[in-house]
């Protein structure tokens, strides 16, 4: 293990058999529609690369990068789009993929301003699912794992910009984001 974590939350294993499930699951619901699936950079590119290959339909993809965090660990409610998508979503049905929710304020804006775009739809899809944190009550259609309140790490998910490329989910030892 990484000598900044404290605990392993899930394994490889945990993380496969999730995401078949939810690929197969996803396959179903969109089967006979035009699916477009987002990924929110950079947390989620590990997830989503894994998610559209469990997906049997056809399918197309885009990115959205969105600021966050910057080098904290706590949500500032300012969210800002720094890459948009490359085409109109009008009449699609739009997945947004996610790493992980936990205030909901960052999916809360995305959802306003996609759905301003007139899709045919726009549901969220997110590996991890803090509730705990939650300030803005945003609908999760489909959910990997709850977790506690904990700060975790891998399989795309950072701190600092760091961890990301550990190909498991962690908890970080809380000594490492509090004496930052
Ligand atoms: P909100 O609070 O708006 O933010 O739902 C969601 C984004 O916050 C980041 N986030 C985390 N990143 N470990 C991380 O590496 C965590 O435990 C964690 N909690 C929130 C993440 O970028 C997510 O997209
Ligand atoms: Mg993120």
């Amino acid at each position: 293990m990484h000598p900044d974590v404290e605990k392993l939350l899930f394994s490889r294993a945990d993380i496969d058999n999730k995401v078949h499930e939810l690929g197969s699951i996803i396959s179903r619901d969109y089967a006979g529609q035009d699916l477009l699936m987002v990924g929110i950079l950079k947390g989620a590119a590990v997830f989503m690369a894994d998610l559209i290959r469990a997906i049997s339909i056809d399918v197309s993809i885009d990115f959205m990068a969105l600021s966050s965090y910057g080098a904290s660990s706590k949500s500032t409610g300012v969210v800002r789009i720094l890459k948009d998508l490359d085409k109109s979503i009008q009449n699609r049905h739009v997945l947004i993929v996610e790493d992980i929710v936990d205030t909901g304020l960052t999916l809360t804006y995305l959802l306003k301003i996609l759905k301003a775009r007139n899709p045919a739809g726009v549901r969220i899809c997110t590996m991890l699912d803090k509730p705990s944190r939650r300030k803005a009550d945003v609908p999760v259609d489909y959910n990997g794992f709850t977790i506690p309140d904990h700060f975790v790490v891998g399989y795309g998910l950072d701190y600092n910009e760091k961890y990301r490329n550990l190909p498991e989910i962690y908890v970080l030892k809380e000594e490492i984001y509090r004496s930052k």
